[in-house]
């Protein structure tokens, strides 16, 4: 059991981590970089990060404790959590820069207090990195790994807008060490805060190749769903919906991420994709396969594309709205978002771009209007990007905008201007004038 927890690293997994490390009744020491994300956290609790459940964590008497640096963070902890940015690099591999300045300075600490600590790495890490870099960085400052400091690896599966649960509820725990002693000190912690948690103790090469083998089959799976929607696409009478549907129905498959829908976008998928072609290209393991999914991802957004293309080509489409412009639903973060890839390539096309998402702070190129209503009459088309329950009201402001919607979200109501695939735009009319007639109207009203 510990008493005194470091987390370092307050972003969108380091903040409801720290939270949630706090329900164990230990103290939680914080520190962040950015000053003025954690002035923001002290007003007010991370509400941006939109994670559910999130509020019900913060009323357990056990405030976290935020430090100005990290020696003052760390002195009197047991174990430090590290949850910084490890980010990609060209070659697709992770950078550890961060993490080495970090260990510079819990290095310092080390060596001033003759106190050994153990180091919990959270960040998302290149598989090798422990054993070939980090334990020797510290090795040069003349520390002695399992002896002035234990390492762990212990990476979360969180997926944004669910990382709460995710934290609360895990399939499993992963921890990657060297150490009995750290290993039985944090299994026995997690054994507090868990009931009859799995806990998988694995080596450090096994857990970091496990943390990217996971996202990866994720990543598989989206890239299969992909190509059984190629193969259906052209056929009127063949739903690609109820073909994955019933794949997936198959134990040994499974339901999840079987369902028709975008190219896998976001922080981690992509990105974890690239990270494990390069481990293979460094251990020269000869394999197409993290090329394939990846073309695979890449086709299905060149498909939404020729969509785009011939819609506005063919039907002289003018303007397109976004149902939510982000990758997914329930948070800020854009980063890959297939949506925004479709905006550039509209925009290139001369077709004017409206969104509508509740989540995003950024500004984009195209315009944001505020209400459904806005949407729906400046754009010929809208696009659900993602599902989220608040786009519903969308389908009772006109019974007959043009729909696209990948998800087969809207496929249950009366509406019959749903385009789910490619077939379906056979049916496509175009009625710009009236469109037009219909905002000359909504403007005179707004005058
Ligand atoms: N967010 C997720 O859902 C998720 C899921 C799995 C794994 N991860 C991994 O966790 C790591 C962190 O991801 P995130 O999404 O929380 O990132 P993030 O960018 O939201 O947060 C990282 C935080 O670290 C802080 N930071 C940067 N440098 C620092 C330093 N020198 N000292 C102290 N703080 C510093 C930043 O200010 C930021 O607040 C990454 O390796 C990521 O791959 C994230």
């Amino acid at each position: 059991m510990f008493r005194n927890i470091s987390v370092i690293g307050l972003g969108k997994l380091g903040y409801p981590m720290a939270q949630f490390l706090s329900s164990s009744g230990a103290k939680i020491n914080c520190f962040d970089i950015d000053k003025k994300l954690v002035d923001e956290l002290k007003e007010n609790h991370g509400v941006y990060l939109h994670e559910t459940g999130l509020n019900n964590l913060l009323n357990n008497n056990n405030d976290l404790i935020f430090h100005e640096n990290i020696s003052d963070c760390i002195i009197n902890s047991e174990i430090i959590y590290i949850t910084v940015p490890t980010p990609s690099k060209m070659d697709g591999s992770f950078s550890n820069d961060i993490i080495y300045k970090i260990l510079d300075e819990i290095a310092d600490v080390i060596k001033k207090t003759k106190k050994s600590y153990i180091i919990n790495i959270n960040s998302t890490l290149q598989p090798g990195s422990i054993d070939n870099d980090l334990i020797p960085y510290l090795e040069t400052r003349g520390l002695v790994n399992n002896k002035d400091f234990y390492i762990l690896y212990n990476p979360y599966f969180v997926a944004l807008g669910s990382v709460v649960r995710n934290l609360q509820e895990p399939d499993y725990i992963l921890i990657g060490s060297s150490s009995i002693y750290a290993a039985k000190k944090i299994s026995k912690f997690y054994n507090t805060l868990y009931k009859n948690p799995q806990i998988r103790l694995l080596k450090f090469k096994e857990a970091e190749l496990t943390k990217l083998l996971v996202n990866t089959y994720l990543t598989t799976k989206i890239s299969y769903s992909n190509f059984v929607k190629e193969i259906c696409k052209d056929f009127d009478d063949v739903s690609d919906l109820r073909v994955l549907e019933s794949v997936g129905l198959d134990n040994r498959i499974g339901t999840n991420f079987m369902l028709p829908g975008g190219p896998y976008s976001g922080p981690c998928l992509p990105r974890d994709n690239l990270s494990l072609k390069k481990f293979c290209l460094d251990y020269n393991i000869q394999s197409s396969f993290p090329d394939e999914v990846q073309r695979i991802n890449n086709a299905a957004l060149e498909n939404l594309y020729k969509v785009i293309s011939n819609l506005k080509n063919k039907h002289k489409i003018s303007s397109f709205g976004f149902l939510g412009l982000g990758y997914k639903s329930n948070t800020q973060c854009f980063e890959e978002s297939y949506s925004i890839k479709m905006m550039h390539f509209l925009e290139s096309l001369n077709i004017k771009v409206y969104y509508y998402d509740p989540y995003l702070k950024e500004k984009f190129t195209a315009q944001k209007v505020e209400t459904f209503e806005e949407l729906s009459l400046k754009s010929d088309i809208i696009f659900l990007s993602y599902i989220d329950q608040q786009f519903n009201p969308i389908i009772q402001i006109e019974q007959n905008k043009k729909i696209w919607d990948l998800w087969y979200h809207f496929s249950n109501t009366k509406y019959n201007q749903v385009f789910h695939k490619l077939s379906d735009f056979s049916k496509f009319e175009n009625n710009n004038s009236e469109k037009n007639q219909k905002i000359i109207q909504f403007n005179k009203k707004l005058a």
